[in-house]
């Protein structure tokens, strides 16, 4: 009722001041008075629901006209798909300035702010894309715990500190526990770890307490993978939340990554994902759609049409969330996406834009599930 109130109330001013624009002729035609009103975009359409639109994007692809005019017109939100993590932000040894490389990734966020659009930080801890210099200094022994300890305290308060204001969401850890619950074994937990190896997730809270001390104003996410369910990984991360809420722990909110492909979409499997995001959303924590693609093996029809379902669903499941605030694609376009190469060709196609930027039947679905009421 709202969305569609609203979403009137957009049409009928565009209109009204369009019509204005024409006024100075006052015998126009029916048609003269009468332009096309532009189609609602995601974001906006997500505006009126109350919910963030994001995509991940990367710098270098910005000065693609197709690529940053989509971008701009139809997200709320940028986070950049590599160009903060460890090894692209931080890719020199060391804790002065010469050490890190915030060109990029600063990019992203001029361009953000010059489009009106929020910064989604991603992602402060992670075991993959650490810098040759870390994984280096471990392998050789120069780099033990207490120095990695130190690594990383440094690392968490430059890049949070240099991002403070402008980064509003981070993904402090990401993808911190194994399929069954336990948890990864890593360079930050265990191997060596920061110090706090067999103390569970000790290791976790610790880097949340640094990031809030960096930046208290920002939400601090943890964001996973194949947590989306009701299965032994969320149940694990559950845990963790309640445990980091009760104390006090800094955190904010989990991040669900989303990467699905059409098996996905069965009602058991979509009433699990909504009775799981409830249980988050009970505890009082924020939740994010952080990173969702749908893979297919074709882009024929069929494939196509199914792909849009699940999008819809999936869009619909955030929507009747009270607390799911974020719904954002890993990339935008299937030109440039991580599928493909990480599924060697086998599978691909899995966002709302195709290869040329048109709109999929998977953008219409969002976007009808955005005006439902
Ligand atoms: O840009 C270079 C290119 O010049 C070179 O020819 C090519 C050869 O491999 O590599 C290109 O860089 C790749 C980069 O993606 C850009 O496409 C890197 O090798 C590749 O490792 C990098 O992969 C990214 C991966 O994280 C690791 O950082 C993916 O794009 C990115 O989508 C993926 O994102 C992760 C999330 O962070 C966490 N959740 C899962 C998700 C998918 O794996």
């Amino acid at each position: 009722m709202f969305a569609h109130r609203t979403t009137y109330l957009f049409l009928a001013g565009l209109l009204a001041s369009q019509t204005a624009a024409l006024g100075q002729n006052p015998v126009m035609t029916r048609q003269d008075a009468s332009p096309q009103p532009r189609s609602v975009t995601l974001r906006e359409a997500g505006s009126a629901r109350r919910l963030i639109i994001g995509a991940a994007a990367s710098p270098g692809r910005l000065s693609e006209p197709q690529y940053a005019d989509t971008l701009a017109a139809q997200f709320r939100q940028i986070e950049p798909e590599i160009h903060m993590k460890f090894g692209f932000i931080h890719p020199r040894p060391g804790s002065d300035a010469s050490a890190y490389d915030f060109a990029p990734a600063d990019k992203l966020v001029a361009f953000a702010q010059a489009h009106d659009m929020l910064v989604r930080g991603h992602c402060l801890v992670w075991h993959q894309r650490v810098a040759d210099w870390v994984v280096g200094g471990v392998a050789a022994k120069t780099i033990g715990s207490e120095q990695l300890k130190a690594i990383l305290q440094n690392h968490i308060s430059t890049v949070a500190g240099h991002y403070a204001g402008n980064v509003w969401a981070w993904d402090v850890v990401n993808e911190a526990f194994n399929d069954d619950g336990s948890l990864r074994s890593t360079i930050w937990y265990d191997s060596p770890g920061i110090g706090l190896k067999d103390r569970g997730t000790a290791y976790i809270e610790q880097a949340f307490r640094w990031a809030h001390a960096a930046d208290p104003k920002a939400k601090l996410f943890y964001n996973d993978y194949e947590a989306e369910v009701i299965n032994p990984k969320s149940d694990a991360i559950y845990t963790m939340a309640k445990d980091f809420v009760a104390r006090g722990a800094p955190i904010d909110g989990i991040g669900f990554q989303a990467h699905f492909d059409l098996a996905f979409d069965n009602p058991k499997t979509l009433d699990s994902f909504a009775a799981n995001l409830k249980r988050f959303s009970d505890l009082g924590l924020e939740i994010h759609i952080t990173e969702l693609d749908v893979r297919v093996n074709a882009p024929n029809a069929t494939n196509l049409a199914a792909q849009a379902a699940l999008y819809g669903k999936v869009t619909t499941v955030c929507l009747q969330n009270p607390t799911c605030r974020v719904l954002q694609t890993w990339g935008f376009t299937d030109k440039y996406s991580w599928i493909p190469a990480y599924f060697k060709g086998k599978q691909g196609w899995a966002l709302p834009f195709d290869d040329s930027y048109q709109k999929k039947p998977a953008y219409n679905a969002i976007l009808k599930a955005l005006e439902a009421k």
